[in-house]
């Protein structure tokens, strides 16, 4: 249940991990039976998360994956069997960035002969929507680069990341103090919508290791993750049985979900982003309606919206 340094064992180019969902995928790796050899990037490779990383005998590389290291960038996955790739839009908030940078690390995972690609991709909005809903730019860039990785010859799986359940622990605009006192997760969308939930840093390595553990590698297909597929209002019901907090849902217009946003100092681009975003949650589903995986035959049960709940640190939310 460790990771190995054994040459004969497959060598796993991550991405990201020190972040989320590379980290995830590390974690998931190093619980399986079966051997890998890691090699994790970052930017910097002494920071404590990168240490951690060491410690577990992954192969730490720093690394900054842009376009203007190109040469370096192929260079870091000579000798990879597999490559886990993933972009952080939210770096930059550039979808031809997020793009060209997504497709840099696919050729040159390419280049150096890497056998199979995970990569972590989304929907596209714009497609599914008829082009009615063209400003979701970070789902929309990353449905450009799966694309681009399905017709590179590599065989290539995209792994979606559902909706962090992380994403209420410290962000203002998800869990809202009211006048009232109770708290609220406003948003533009009916309460009955199914969000799947997924704890990234716990869950989302467990699919990505179910594919590369698979007898046949399932080139061309896409894996839409999920810890739990709940309701909005089931969820705010739950959270107030843990927490002891009432929280309660409170469905917004799309005007009303702009203003929000706008007043917490989002430039006008990012808010149009993300009402649009989450009228294409309700309208179409996080998914463009595709159902989420199933999970059967993961590694481990994945966790409830629940059990994700009491083992939070909600303190930064509930202010
Ligand atoms: N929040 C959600 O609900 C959600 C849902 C689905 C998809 N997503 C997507 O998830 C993506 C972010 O993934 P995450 O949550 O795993 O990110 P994260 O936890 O914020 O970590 C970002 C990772 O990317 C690495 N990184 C960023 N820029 C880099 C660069 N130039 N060179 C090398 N490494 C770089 C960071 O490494 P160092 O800092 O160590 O260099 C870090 O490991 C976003 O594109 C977002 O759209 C989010
Ligand atoms: C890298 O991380 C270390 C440890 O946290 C920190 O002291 C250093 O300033 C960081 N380097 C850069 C270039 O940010
Ligand atoms: C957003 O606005 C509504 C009313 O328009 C309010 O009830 C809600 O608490 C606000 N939420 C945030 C996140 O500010």
């Amino acid at each position: 249940m460790t990771i190995t340094q054994v040459p004969s064992a497959p060598l796993v180019a991550v991405v990201g991990a020190t972040g989320m969902q590379g980290g995830s995928v590390v974690k998931a790796l190093a619980e399986s039976d079966k051997p890998y050899r890691i090699r994790g990037f970052t930017r910097n490779a002494t920071k404590p998360a990168s240490e951690a990383l060491k410690k577990q005998g992954v192969e730490v590389v720093e690394i900054s994956l842009v376009l203007d290291n190109v040469k370096e960038v192929y260079r870091a996955f000579i000798g990879a069997n597999v490559a886990f790739l993933v972009t952080n839009f939210w770096e930059h908030i550039d979808m031809e960035k997020e793009v060209s940078e997504g497709k840099m690390l696919i050729d040159a995972a390419k280049a150096a002969g890497v056998e199979r690609i995970v990569w972590s991709g989304l929907v596209s909005p714009t497609k599914i929507s008829g082009g009615k809903l063209t400003h979701v730019y970070h789902f929309h860039g990353k449905s450009l680069v799966s694309e681009y990785g399905y017709a590179s010859g590599v065989p290539f799986v995209n792994v979606q990341a559902g909706f962090y359940a992380s994403n209420f622990l410290a962000n203002p605009s998800m869990l809202a103090k009211q006048s009232d006192g109770t708290f609220a997760i406003a948003w533009n969308v009916k309460p009955t919508t199914v969000v799947p939930l997924i704890d990234c840093a716990n869950d989302y390595g467990l699919y990505v290791r179910h594919v590369l553990e698979l007898a046949v590698f399932p080139d061309g297909s896409e894996v839409y993750t999920t810890s739990e597929d709940i309701t909005l209002q089931d969820m705010v019901r739950q959270l107030s049985e843990v927490t002891g907090k009432d929280v309660v849902f409170k469905q917004l217009t799309d005007e009303e979900f702009g203003k929000n946003f706008s007043a917490l100092g989002l430039p006008p681009p990012v808010v149009t982003e993300m009402v649009e975003g989450f009228q294409f949650f309700d309208e179409y589903g996080y998914y463009g309606g595709q159902p989420s995986a199933s999970r059967e035959g993961l590694a481990r049960p994945t966790r409830t919206w629940t059990e994700f709940a009491k083992l939070a640190d909600w303190s930064k939310a509930f202010v």
